[in-house]
């Protein structure tokens, strides 16, 4: 129970398919205490479709704790939700951000080709979000406190089809950095953890698909990466467990950007 006495956020579920929802479920069966967010629901849907997608996984568990909407585009709907979360839980032990968006028409197109409004948004939702949420979360967090935000090795080397999202995540790699150089006085960690490809809506829209063979030929563990496998390395990064380490990219992709050649991918082509 390494979370037990442990409450936190976790940002960005949107189905049981979610990474956020892999990492929350092993943060609560350690005894730790989740608030949620969920993508606002659209004006006049009636039957709250983004809101009900995630209560029927928080529902189940106790120690999920609400269930609040935020567009984290929106600077009021960020200060609400730390508001919010600061009167149920006075202060926090963590905070996944696992949020991302690009317009699919962008992620489409050759990176050359990006549209000025389509950067401004994909970096707006997949970047400036992680630093407004660690600023409104500031003061909410306790000495020892962690943040996590979720990455892809697209941010580190060419990824040809993750195009802009690629971008993005150098982006967010980097304010990973900064964020743990100026928490850091606080004791309080900033970490992203690089994930192999997940098959999940944010995964698909990316090109995951395309690419699960290919790391399934060319990771050192010769497979695809599990949600719980993902939501374990997560939860590790967001306890004390990992005390020591921040400022740090950990991949959790069978060690596939490891490798410096095709592998054992030659011999297919062989
Ligand atoms: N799936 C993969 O293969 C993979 C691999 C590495 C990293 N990641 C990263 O993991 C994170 C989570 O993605 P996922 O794969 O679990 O997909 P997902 O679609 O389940 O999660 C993406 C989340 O972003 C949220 N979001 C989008 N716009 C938002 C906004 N304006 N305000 C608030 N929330 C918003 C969505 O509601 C959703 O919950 C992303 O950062 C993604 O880039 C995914």
């Amino acid at each position: 129970m390494q979370f037990a006495g442990k409450k936190g956020l976790i940002l960005g579920v949107a189905n049981d398919h979610s990474i956020a929802w892999a990492i929350a479920k092993q943060i609560m069966e350690a005894g730790g205490e989740c608030g949620f967010t969920h993508l606002p629901d659209r004006p006049g849907d009636d039957r709250q479709r983004s809101r009900r997608r995630v209560a029927r996984l928080t529902d189940k568990y106790e120690n999920a704790k609400f269930l609040i909407p935020m567009d984290a585009q929106k600077d009021e709907d960020i200060r609400s939700v730390f508001e919010y979360t600061a009167s149920e839980f006075g202060k926090i032990d963590f905070l996944l951000h696992s949020i991302a968006f690009a317009d699919r028409d962008d992620l489409s197109r050759d990176t050359v080709e990006t549209s000025r409004a389509g950067f401004k948004l994909a970096m707006d939702i997949s970047v400036y979000t992680l630093l407004a949420c660690t600023n409104a979360a500031r003061p909410l967090l306790n000495p020892g406190a962690a943040v996590a935000a979720m990455t892809f090795f697209g941010g580190e080397k060419c990824v040809p089809g993750y195009n802009v999202m690629g971008v993005c995540k150098a982006a967010l790699e980097a304010a990973v950095r900064y964020l743990a150089f100026e928490l850091g006085p606080q004791d309080v960690r900033v970490n992203a953890l690089s994930a192999g490809p997940i098959r999940t809506l944010a995964g698909r829209a990316a090109g995951v698909d395309g690419m699960l063979e290919l790391y399934q030929q060319m990771a050192p563990l010769g497979k695809n990466v599990t949600h719980d496998e993902v939501g374990r390395t997560g939860a590790f990064l967001l306890s004390e467990m990992s005390s020591g380490i921040t400022g740090e990219i950990l991949h959790v992709d069978g060690g596939y950007h490891s490798m410096g050649s095709p592998g054992r991918l030659l011999d297919r082509l062989k």
